[in-house]
Order: C-alpha cells, then structure tokens, then sequence
C-alpha cells in the first residue's frame, strides 16, 4: 500500500466518503497506531493500525486480473536481479502491485497472467486444481506413435516426478522439424521442454496459447490486456 491521507484510506475501506471520512477524523472517533488523531493532514502507509471508534479497518484494495502475451527474452518475475527485461516492465500505467501468476521461462512466450488477487493466484497454482494448459510447440525430428504415446502416458522427467497424462497433437510436418499442441495440467519448472527432451525431441520454439479456456487470441507479443469479468470467472470455475 502506497503512503495515503487518512480520509482516502478510510473512504477506500468503504467505510464512508471522503467528505463523511473528514468528519469521522476531526470528530475523534479515528485512530492511528493506538493514538486518536484529529488532524486532516495525517498520511497512513504499510504497516500503520487504523481503527474507527476502536474496530480495525483496511482499505479494499482493486483487483487486478491482466493477461499479457510475453515475448521471448523476459523473464518472469516483478524486476530481474541480473538486470535483464522483466515481464513487469511491458505493463504500464497501473498503480497496483502485480505479480505473474506461474512463470514462463526466459526463452518461452505467450500466455502469462498478472495479478493482485492472492486467493485467485492460489487457486490457479495449485497442483490439486490442474487448470490446463495449452502450449504450441515447434520441436527437432518428428516423433513416432510409440513416443506421442508416452508422452502422454507419463513421463519421468525429474528423480521422484512422473508427468500425468497430457494431450499431444503434431500440427505440421516441416523437412526436421514439426509444430505440435501439447496440453498438460501441472506446471513444473520447464515441463514442456523436459518431456520433449525425455522422448528425444527437443523444443525449437515454446508459446503458450490458452490457460484453461482463456485464450492468447489476438494479443500481440507485448501487449496486454484486462480480463473480462466472464473470463475471470471460467479461470475461477476451472481451478
Ligand atoms: N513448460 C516449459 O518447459 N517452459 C515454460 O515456460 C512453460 C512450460
């Protein structure tokens, strides 16, 4: 929470206007840190204890809920310890602290959500709630029915981890290559790339293009966009 005067926090929690906030103030009835204040001046920040007429109160903070389409080249966190472009840096404009929702490798684009709804992030993280999700991958070689098979069995792609079953489809045949659609539940780090590299074809290019029935669509790489409530509600339903 950014440092505030105490009427926008108190009118932020809900509690009343701005101007009937004013009133709660210079009245008495509004404390800060155990101490009554009466002065309309008084800024509250992170960590300082507001009570009106001896009840804690909290400013409702807006949720966020935006997908970005993330180019290759960025890494998903809030900044990068080593200096490199962070997803945060292409969303502009928003006061909120949001944070990615999962990670995309370096290296991976596509589909990321971004957020400030720590309940929602929970739910669509959460290995128990499995919220598909659809890849587009351009992979070396092309595999036989004996390897598709496999891959989407289970695969052991970590000491003590075997995948569950996935989806793979292959989409275009190319000279050495091939594009394929892959649909896995689980999100462990560098899943995709680590069971195309246990059946012997390794990833070329990695997007990811739906989190359960959201859609990348028409988001280009580096834009993003606010979900819609209709869509907040289907990755909530999923998960
Ligand atoms: N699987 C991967 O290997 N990488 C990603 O970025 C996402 C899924």
């Amino acid at each position: 929470m950014r440092d505030m005067r105490l009427q926008k926090y108190l009118a932020l929690s809900g509690i009343a206007s701005r101007r009937k906030a004013e009133e709660l103030i210079t009245g008495g009835r509004v404390a800060v840190n155990g101490i009554i204040v009466r002065e309309l001046g008084t800024r509250v920040s992170e960590g300082d204890e507001v009570l009106l007429d001896g009840k804690q109160v909290k400013p409702e903070e807006r949720k966020l809920y935006i997908a970005l389409n993330k180019p290759a080249g960025y890494v998903t966190t809030v900044k990068d310890q080593f200096g490199r472009p962070a997803v945060l840096d292409l969303v502009h404009g928003i006061k909120e602290r949001i944070y990615p929702v999962g990670r995309l490798d370096y290296d991976t684009s596509g589909l990321l959500i971004l957020t400030n709804d720590g309940e929602f992030t929970y739910k669509l993280t959460h290995p128990r709630h499995e919220v598909k999700k659809t890849y587009t991958a351009e992979i070396a070689g092309i595999p036989n029915d004996e390897e598709i098979c496999r891959f989407e069995e289970g695969l052991r792609i970590e000491e003590n981890f075997v995948t569950s079953p996935a989806v793979f489809k292959v989409k275009e045949k190319k000279e050495k290559s091939c594009v394929v659609e892959i649909v896995i539940h689980e999100g462990r780090n560098r899943q995709v790339r680590k069971m195309c590299e246990a059946i012997g074809h390794p990833v070329i290019s990695l997007k990811r293009v739906a989190i359960g029935k959201l859609r990348l669509g028409a988001l280009k790489e580096g834009e993003w966009r606010h979900l819609s409530k209709e869509e907040i509600e289907w990755l909530m339903e999923e998960s």
